[in-house]
């Protein structure tokens, strides 16, 4: 992500020269209503792009986000206001020109971003859209939604304080797949690939970012003359926030699980700990773990905004979103297996940093906060997770071999 960095530096001081060089192109909005290829009815106001060779699947349109604004009411120089700075700073999703203009400037990066557009598109936009959106068109049947990159918030983190992730968990997270999601495994790419689709996505936040930046300076605040050079700060701060993280990696040593009268102790406490006030584990996800705690209503910061003050307004804003509001449902630890991993590290982590995006809370110490829960309180909860789950399908396993 380093060379990010880079390669916005080096936009910052080659910008005039980008305004005069894609001017022309960007001047014309993208008809609205047009429809190519793939498109469904919730996307039909997306933008048609002219289609080169591209390989079968590839969603062929790349969206103009309105999420929270009524399209109708959007003016088409508030529609060029967003889109210029954006295509001017980025490209489209479909060629971002950002690396074109970077291939002296940034090297290494600006292949890897290069490498990462055709896999990612091949092998990613089919369910994150092919601006990172995360509506693409396999995307409305799936619960939970395949991830909108655009604020830039990952779920499963080796950070705490609502970081960004390290890479790391974005390599294991594609490697793997997302267990228990629809989200398959590729195990079919090499580290190589791995890190171009990855530095693909990181490209996709920041330009995601930028664009929410946009729309709310645009349409929110009426600034249609925003310098350019605001715009590239803005997407500057954005990528910097990917190098920002080291001092919020959770250090977590690799623990054995305790045995006999040790793990008895730790498990009682952490039934208390889990019970209690203070973790709040059980108002979510119930005394059983099985996700029925009093609060199973909750909304995750992708769809909250769906949520309008009376049921009315909520069905007004349906049609400012690509896709239908969703509800995040606390996990059933006795169901599938943990999506973030299910070693004990795995489970401390999402204790200690909370799940990104999501009401589930962290309870670690982050710099200049201090820990809801000492350490040891923390492990003892992990004991007590892990028991539920996995005495459960014990269980199951048992009564099920029984009856045969
Ligand atoms: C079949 C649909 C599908 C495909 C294809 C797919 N994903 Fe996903 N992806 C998902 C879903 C669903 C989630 C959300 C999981 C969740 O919220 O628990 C997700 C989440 C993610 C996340 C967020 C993880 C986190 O911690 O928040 C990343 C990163 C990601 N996908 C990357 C990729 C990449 C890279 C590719 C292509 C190589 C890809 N995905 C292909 C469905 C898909
Ligand atoms: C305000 C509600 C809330 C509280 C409090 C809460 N959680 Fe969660 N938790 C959730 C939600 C919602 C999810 C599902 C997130 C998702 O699927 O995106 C979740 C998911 C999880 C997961 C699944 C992680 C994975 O990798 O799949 C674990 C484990 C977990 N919570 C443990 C806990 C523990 C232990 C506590 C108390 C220390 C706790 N939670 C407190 C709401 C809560």
């Amino acid at each position: 992500m380093q060379s990010m960095l880079r390669i916005l530096t080096s936009l910052l001081l080659i910008f005039p020269l980008l305004v005069v060089g894609c001017e022309r192109e960007e001047d014309s909005a993208p008809p609205v209503g047009s429809t190519v290829g793939t498109l469904t009815a919730e996307t039909t106001n997306q933008a048609a792009v002219p289609v080169g060779s591209k390989p079968q699947a590839v969603p062929q349109n790349y969206p103009f986000h309105h999420d929270g604004y009524d399209l109708a009411a959007i003016l088409p120089e508030e529609r060029t206001a967003i889109t210029k700075p954006l295509t001017t700073i980025f490209g489209t999703p479909k060629e971002p020109k950002i690396t074109a203009a970077m291939r002296d400037e940034s090297g290494l990066m600006f292949e890897l971003i290069e490498k990462g557009r055709p896999l990612y598109q091949a092998k990613c936009a089919r369910c994150h859209g092919i601006s990172g959106d995360g509506a693409g068109p396999e995307s409305a049947k799936l619960n939970p939604y395949p991830r909108d990159f655009r604020r830039g918030v990952f779920k499963y983190r080796s950070t705490a304080g609502w970081m960004k992730p390290l890479d790391s968990d974005l390599h294991r997270w594609v490697q793997r797949g997302g267990v228990a999601t629809a989200m398959p495994a590729f195990p079919e790419l090499s580290e190589a690939e791995r890190n171009a689709v990855i530095m693909y996505v990181q490209f996709l936040t920041v330009r995601g970012e930028t664009e929410s930046f946009l729309m709310e300076t645009v349409l929110d605040e009426g600034d249609l003359e925003l310098p350019l050079d605001d715009v590239v700060e803005e997407a500057f701060l954005a990528a910097k926030a990917w190098d920002k993280v080291d001092d919020y990696v959770i250090k977590v040593e690799k623990k054995l699980k305790p045995t006999g009268e040790v793990l008895t102790a730790a498990l009682v406490r952490g039934k208390t700990a889990y019970d209690a006030k203070k973790a709040r584990c059980v108002d979510c996800h119930g005394k059983e773990g099985r996700g029925d705690g009093e609060q199973n209503n909750l909304l995750d910061d992708w769809n909250k905004p769906k949520q309008g003050g009376t049921p009315e307004q909520t069905a007004a804003k349906r049609k400012m979103y690509p896709l239908p509001m969703q509800i995040v449902f606390p996990r059933d630890f006795t169901e599938k297996a943990f999506r973030g991993g299910s070693e004990p590290e795995d489970l401390y982590k999402r204790i200690y940093a909370g799940i990104g995006g999501t009401p589930m809370p962290g309870l670690g110490a982050t710099p200049g906060v201090k820990a809801v829960l000492d350490d040891a309180t923390l492990w003892d909860i992990v004991w007590y997770v892990q028991k539920l789950s996995l005495q459960e399908r014990k269980e199951k396993k048992e009564k099920k071999s029984n009856e045969k």
